[in-house]
Order: structure tokens, then C-alpha cells, then sequence
């Protein structure tokens, strides 16, 4: 026995499963069995009693995880911090483990009310005394660990669990002596995973694989070279013997059935206070105002959620909600994460939905310049497609040329949006996410997220909801077209296989289009069918494939390689129909982008696509809606490039290109799951409508 180490343990006398807090509890409620249970708590207890000196709380009624000490609380030296279970069903615990703390001598630090800690369950000392690392993500919540870092005066690293499996920290780490640290990587999200791999050497990490942490490996009592624990698999064993260390395995499946085992079984009480060691601060915390319909247009679920999807933790300071139905909302949310890196990501999307980081006291956006031709600082502020401003100098100003995924540029000009390759060595670029926010209409009451409408696929809507959509589209196309408006279609192959193609060149021909985005492969299967009736070679009135079909656009292609041109093969007379022959025709300018499949390819594609990227934006300056007809690569170049406000319509027979194309998070995005032939000939069957009845009202 080594009389230097202390354990406190708890007889399984009222042990049970009741309830279900964790998903080991899952289909467990009384299926353990109490006398298996004590058995194997007494094989426990006799294990460590020859490795160190036990000492026993009390059990008592109505509290079976009370066995699991290592909930009680943190220790350091004379000092505990008290949980606070997340859970009411444990929170009866609470008082007889601060009872116990204060008989034996500790000052017992009490949490605030709400604020859970679940002590020793997800608080870890590093071996050697150096740093604590702490978990939150499922028990824990993150602003605990300011508390831990002040009242135990530690270096507190914060870590996220991320599998609910491995809710407490010790179900999935446990650091040993030596600075070894036996973990499973994959309870943590990334940031954590970097944070441990930034603290201890890679030869000194052992983690393990899932077998073993669904046996509860990692939760392990450590005392010298000995880890006492439920059960490992050979391979781990022998790894663990290679370091030095020998595995002591007591089986305790009837705390597993609880979410428990070896470790949480215990609580270390002489937790030696290392001199030198001091607090951090481990939590950054910034405060952001929200301002409008912040429950019916679902902003403060979207900003809670998000804070918290991304890893931090949230307070709500104050919330002032708004009364009549049009009176705004206002609300001002503590946000804290674990690191400055992880606070800006989460703050840089809540600056998307439109919260403002402190507004009048913002600080300045903090700008750091480029050191070389096409390279922005490593923590450069990524743009988005919402209306941006920034503040400089104490005033706010709005950034230009707004999209996505850009960096912001300052010049005496003002700010503009710039993509990484045009930027150049000294430019001044926006870093962090400092004094920027996006200006959002406060007042709309939509949901921001896009309609979605299902036409073929599953047989979710109705046809009758699809021809609404194409109604409100059709009312809208002849407003635009009618006020000289400008509407731009982007458009795949697929628009010419599924018949489109008269009707997008009829839409071409009654001017609601001003301009034709796609690739090389639109353009060639338009004009196959336009020379040779066939698209890639299959008969587009028959449907079926043509003998020697396969050669036709190759075909095609040589014949307008001839000419110089698509214009120049429409104005010799060799292209006499389809949609390049209108868009040549009624002037409407396109651009095609090439790519490594294409074949030939046609005079007109675009094989540099520096420069095709370039052409795409030229002809998506001033537009006001845009069509994208089944083309997924196309549609994301051109959504990257076009700020929010244009109206967006998606549509595509794949419900999953739909739902990435119009997820924009604004309200000006419609996607549409249908054929997309089918969609075009509704769309002019509803245009023809809306002119005859034009004539009718006129006459
Ligand atoms: N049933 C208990 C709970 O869900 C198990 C606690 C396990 N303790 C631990 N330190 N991991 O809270």
C-alpha cells in the first residue's frame, strides 16, 4: 500500500440504474444486478486498497450513482470546487459530497446556480501536476472552467467532447504518470484534438481504438505504473507494457450498464498542489447584440445554436422582447470559447446572421498587410455573400463587391472584397473578426432559410405546388424583363437531354434572359440537336441512340472549330435553331468554362479559368435573378460570386444539389426538385398565360 495516495469510494449498497442520463443507461433501467454489482465493487476496492489508501463516504438512499465519486467534485491541495450535477436526478448528491468535503477539512468552492460541473468526471490533472485539463460539451458547461482556473489557480485546458458515448471527460482520457496520456481522438472535436497533440509529444500519446474505449479503457486509475481498469484488449495491453506500464484488469460490467467504470469509481483526495503552476484564462468571452424579429424569424435559436454547435458556450445578458407583432426583439449574449481561434470562427458566423459585436464600442477591424502577391495573413476575415461593413477608424464603412470567400481589402478608396489570388504584397487586409458586421434587414419576419419544393422526387408535394413556384418565377420574369431588368441562366447539358432546350431558347427569344453561364457541354449538345437532332447521340424525338451517334458532337465541334466561332457558324447558316443560335441572334452574351473533360473544345469555351471565372463575373454584374438549371459545379461558381439580394432560383432533379445550391441562408433562394425539361415547359406554358392575359385586360 502506498500510504502517499488517497482514494474516496462509495459502497454500492443503493447502486441501481433508475434512470436514464447517459446512453449506457439505455435499456438498462433494473437490469443490473445488485449482488454482481457489489461483488465486483468489492474486487474494485480490494484492488486499489493494495495500491492506496481508500476511504469511504457514506451511500444513501434515493442517489445510486453516488458510487461514482468521481463526481463529488475537483481537488486541488486543500481546495474543491463542488459539482453541480447537470442532471436533477444526481443533484441529491450534491450536499453529502460537500458534507464530506468540509468534515475533512477542504474549502469547498460553490459554482453558480445553472452553471454545471460535474468535478472529477470531467477535470483531469496532468500526472506531473502542470495543467488541468477540463471537459464540456455534454455535462460541463464550458464557463465553469474560468472558476476552476481562479479557485484552483491552474493552467485549465478546455476540451470538447464531441461523442455522447464519452460524456465525461474521464470516459475517454485519462492522463498517467510520465506524461503519457491514454485517450480516444475521436470524442474531441478538432480544435481539442490539436490543443492535446500541441501539449503532449506525440511518442507519449497512446490512443486507442473504439473496442477499447467502448470497454471503458481510458477510464482508468493510474497509481505509478499501475492502471487498474475494467478490461483491455491484447494489443493495448502489450503497448501499455512497452511503456512501462502494467494493466490490472477487474471487471465491472454492472457500473457499466450506468456509464461508469473504474475511474469514475473513485476521486482522488490528495491532489498535490504543484508551486509555480498558476491560472490562466482560459475562457475568451465577447458580447453581441441582436436587434429584430429574433424569435418568429428564428435568430436567437440560430445564434444559440450556432455558439454552441461551434464549441462555445453562451449567456443570455439581457433579452427584451419586443411586444406587437412588429415590434423588434433586442437581446445582448455573453459568448465564450476556449480559445481567441475558436471565437473568431464563431464569431465570424453570427456576423453572417447579423449580430453585432458590441455596437458602438466596437473596436476598430484589426488589419494586418499581406507579405506576398496572392497570400492573405493566416487569420484574414473570410467574406460572405451578406452586406458588409467594417469599422476603420471609428467610422463604419461598407465594404464593395461583396462575396463569398474573399478577403477584405482597405485602401484609401474604402474596403472591397478581393479573392485571395488578385490580392498583392502591402495590401491592408481585415484579420480576426473585430469591428465587422453584416447589415441584415432587422425587420423581416421570413424564415431565412430557402423553400424547398419536391416535384418527382418521393412524391413529397404535390405537382400543384411546383406549378405555384413556377407561377411566382413566370410573374417575376416578366416583371424583370418588363422594368429592363437582368436575368441570368446558368445551365448544364442535362437542360438540352431532358428536352429543354426549345423552351430555354424560346425564354431566350422573348428576351427573358441577358445573359447564358455553362460549360463547354451545354453549347455542344445544344448545337448536336440543332445540326443532328440528337443529344450525345441519342435521337431526341425517338429517345433512343442514333448508329454512329457517339461521333456526333465530335462532329459538331469540327464543324464550328471551322468557323472560327459559335456567332460566326449562326451567321453562315449553319446553326439555324436551339439556344446559342438565339443567344447570338437576340445578342445575349454568355460565357462558357471549360474543364479537363471537355472535348474539342468549341472556339468559344474558355480553357483559362482564371479567365472563364473572370467572364462569369462580368456577365453577373447588375443581375437580379438567376436561374441555375442542373448544373452543380456552375451554379456553386456563379453563388460564390454573387452577393446575397439576387434572387436565386435552383433547379435540379437531385434533391441534394438543391438543397446545397439554395442553403444561402437568405431568404431570396428558391429551389425546385424536378425534371428540369419539365421545368422549362411549365415555365413557358405559365409565361404564355400571363401574356394572354396581358392582351385581354390591354384590348
Ligand atoms: N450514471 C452516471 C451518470 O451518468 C455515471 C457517471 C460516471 N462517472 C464518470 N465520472 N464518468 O452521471
Amino acid at each position: 500500500m502506498t500510504d502517499s495516495i488517497r482514494i474516496l469510494m462509495c459502497a454500492p449498497d443503493y447502486y441501481d440504474v433508475d434512470y436514464v442520463i447517459n446512453p449506457w443507461m439505455e435499456g438498462n433501467v433494473h437490469k443490473s444486478s445488485r449482488d454482481r454489482a457489489v461483488k465486483q465493487w468489492d474486487m474494485l476496492h480490494h484492488v486499489l486498497q493494495d495500491l492506496a489508501q481508500v476511504e469511504l463516504i457514506t451511500p444513501q438512499q434515493g442517489v445510486p450513482d453516488m458510487v461514482f465519486t468521481a463526481n463529488a467534485g475537483m481537488i486541488l491541495g486543500d481546495q474543491v470546487v463542488l459539482s453541480r450535477f447537470y442532471h436533477p436526478e444526481r443533484q441529491g448528491e450534491e450536499p453529502y459530497f460537500q458534507q464530506w468535503f468540509a468534515d475533512n477539512g477542504f474549502t469547498v468552492h460553490e459554482l453558480p446556480r445553472d452553471l454545471p460541473f460535474e468535478g472529477a468526471g470531467d477535470a483531469l490533472l496532468d500526472r506531473q501536476g502542470r495543467w488541468l485539463w477540463a471537459g464540456y460539451g455534454f455535462r460541463s458547461e464550458l464557463d465553469s472552467h474560468s472558476y476552476l482556473a481562479k479557485w484552483l489557480d491552474i493552467e485549465v485546458l478546455s476540451l470538447r467532447l464531441i461523442d455522447n458515448r464519452f460524456y465525461h471527460l474521464d470516459t475517454c482520457f485519462c492522463p498517467l504518470s510520465g506524461g503519457y496520456l491514454l485517450y480516444y481522438p475521436s470524442a474531441f472535436d478538432a480544435y481539442s484534438n490539436h490543443l492535446i497533440e500541441s501539449r503532449v509529444p506525440a511518442a507519449k500519446r497512446i490512443a486507442i481504438a473504439e473496442n477499447d474505449a467502448v470497454n471503458f479503457a481510458c477510464n482508468a486509475v493510474n497509481v505509478g505504473q499501475n492502471i487498474v481498469v475494467n478490461k483491455v484488449s491484447d494489443r493495448l495491453r502489450e503497448q501499455l507494457a512497452q511503456t512501462g506500464f502494467q494493466v490490472i484488469e477487474t471487471p465491472l460490467t454492472e457500473f457499466l450498464k450506468a456509464g461508469g467504470a473504474a475511474k469514475c469509481l473513485t476521486l482522488r483526495i490528495n491532489e498535490p498542489v504543484l508551486e509555480n503552476v498558476h491560472a490562466n484564462e482560459p475562457v475568451a468571452s465577447r458580447v453581441v447584440h441582436l436587434q429584430g424579429h429574433l424569435l418568429d424569424a428564428g435568430v436567437m435559436n440560430e445564434t444559440l445554436d450556432l455558439v454552441v454547435d461551434n464549441g462555445g458556450s453562451f449567456k443570455v445578458l439581457n433579452f427584451n422582447l419586443g411586444t406587437e407583432r412588429n415590434s423588434p426583439s433586442q437581446a445582448e449574449v455573453r459568448v465564450s470559447a476556449p480559445s481567441t481561434r475558436v471565437m473568431d470562427e464563431i464569431i465570424s458566423r453570427l456576423i453572417q446572421i447579423g449580430a453585432i459585436t458590441a455596437d458602438d464600442t466596437a473596436q476598430n477591424a484589426t488589419i494586418a498587410i499581406s507579405d506576398l502577391d496572392g497570400v492573405a495573413p493566416d487569420d484574414f476575415y473570410v467574406s460572405n455573400i451578406y452586406p458588409t461593413e467594417v469599422k476603420i477608424e471609428g467610422k463604419w464603412i461598407r465594404v464593395q463587391k461583396q462575396r463569398m470567400d474573399g478577403a477584405i481589402v482597405i485602401s484609401n478608396d474604402g474596403a472591397e472584397c478581393r479573392i485571395l489570388r488578385d490580392l498583392k504584397k502591402g495590401d491592408r487586409i481585415v484579420i480576426g473578426s473585430e469591428g465587422i458586421r453584416t447589415v441584415r434587414k432587422a425587420d423581416s419576419r421570413e424564415k431565412r432559410s430557402s423553400e424547398e419544393f419536391s416535384f418527382m422526387g418521393a412524391g413529397v408535394s404535390s405537382e400543384r405546388r411546383v406549378e405555384l413556384v413556377v407561377e411566382k418565377i413566370a410573374w417575376e420574369l416578366r416583371q424583370i424583363r418588363d422594368r429592363g431588368g437582368k436575368v441570368v441562366v446558368t445551365a448544364g447539358p442535362v437542360v438540352i437531354h431532358t428536352g429543354g432546350a426549345k423552351h430555354l431558347s424560346q425564354l431566350i427569344s422573348e428576351g427573358y434572359v441577358q445573359g447564358l453561364l455553362g460549360g463547354n457541354a451545354i453549347a455542344v449538345h445544344d448545337l448536336e440537336q440543332a445540326l443532328m437532332g440528337t443529344s450525345l447521340g441519342v435521337d431526341m424525338q425517338k429517345g433512343i441512340p442514333v448508329r454512329g451517334g457517339h461521333r456526333h458532337h465530335l462532329n459538331v465541334i469540327n464543324k464550328v472549330r471551322r468557323y472560327g466561332s459559335i456567332a460566326k457558324a449562326v451567321e453562315s447558316g449553319l446553326v439555324s435553331k436551339g439556344i446559342m443560335y438565339e443567344c447570338v441572334k437576340h445578342n445575349v452574351p454568355f460565357a462558357l468554362a471549360g474543364s479537363i473533360r471537355d472535348d474539342g473544345p468549341l472556339p468559344d469555351t474558355q480553357m483559362d479559368l482564371i479567365k472563364a471565372q473572370a467572364e462569369y463575373a462580368q456577365l453577373l454584374e447588375g443581375t437580379d435573378m438567376i436561374l441555375m438549371l442542373s448544373t452543380m459545379l456552375h451554379s456553386i461558381g456563379v453563388g460564390n460570386m454573387t452577393p446575397a439580394g439576387v434572387k436565386m432560383v435552383c433547379v435540379d432533379i437531385n434533391p441534394a444539389v438543391v438543397t446545397k445550391l439554395s442553403d444561402r441562408g437568405s431568404v431570396e433562394s428558391v429551389g425546385v426538385v424536378t425534371d428540369v425539361g419539365l421545368f422549362l415547359s411549365l415555365l413557358n406554358k405559365q409565361l404564355e398565360k400571363l401574356t394572354g392575359r396581358y392582351q385581354l385586360i390591354t384590348k
